[in-house]
């Protein structure tokens, strides 16, 4: 096995979301890969952003932030939000975005992006080139287009994906059922056991679990 290209904190493919913050009182979108689901109960995600950025300067304002999903309709846009600092350009103006606001007012939902997400912030982290951040969910919304029987269908919503310089959707072929597939290697093995999803009381920040 060859070996010594690390260590590189990477993954072979990241989702995209576009981060949206209110900067000195006007909306601001960032695109980011650096992002992930964190905790179910309460609804947890980190998003990883550069100390300078224009974004962050919001979040830290307002202790809020937007998450908005892109689709693969959105590539264009996406990239744009990624290479202008809405400290020099109006990305809402030139991507020709649509906002709305749910509760707080300090997180801009992208009207064009499938799924939106309002956190507020419960952690910041100085890890060292990037700042990671993790916010609460605290409102969810869904374009009705892409629901099937009530459900976030994902080959509706058409999430955008990168993987080392470019940009993919999810036309893969499907290799089998997520908690299935894997039984074949060892039928009758032991499986968990379903565990309901509890939440355990926070830490100070810092502290060993
Ligand atoms: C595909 C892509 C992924 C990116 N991922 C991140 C990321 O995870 N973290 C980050 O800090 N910047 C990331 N960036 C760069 C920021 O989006 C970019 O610096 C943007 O201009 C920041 O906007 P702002 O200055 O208005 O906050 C990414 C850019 C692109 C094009």
């Amino acid at each position: 096995m060859e070996s010594g290209k690390g260590p590189l904190p990477i993954l072979g493919v990241n989702p995209l979301v576009i981060v949206g913050a209110q900067v000195d009182g006007k909306p601001d979108f960032a695109t980011l890969a650096w992002t992930g689901v964190a905790c179910s109960a309460p609804p947890c995600i980190s998003i990883a952003l550069q100390p300078h950025r224009h974004s962050l300067k919001g979040i830290r304002q307002n202790m809020a932030f937007s998450i908005n999903i892109p689709s693969t309709d959105m590539v264009k846009e996406t990239d744009y939000c990624g290479i202008v600092s809405g400290a020099v350009e109006d990305k809402v103006k030139d991507c020709h975005f649509t906002l709305f606001y749910g509760e707080n007012r300090n997180a801009p939902f992208i009207g064009e992006c499938p799924v939106n997400h309002a956190c507020a912030v419960i952690q910041i982290l100085n890890l060292g080139s990037h700042v990671l951040v993790v916010g609460r969910i605290v409102e969810t919304h869904v374009s009705s287009d892409c629901l099937t029987q009530g459900r976030p269908d994902t080959a509706k919503i058409k999430p955008l994906l990168t993987a080392g310089m470019n940009y993919y959707g999810i036309d893969a072929r499907n290799l089998g059922v997520a908690f299935q597939v894997g039984k074949t290697i060892k039928p009758g093995a032991q499986l968990n056991p379903p565990r309901p999803l509890r939440e355990t009381p926070q830490r100070p920040p810092g502290s060993m679990p």
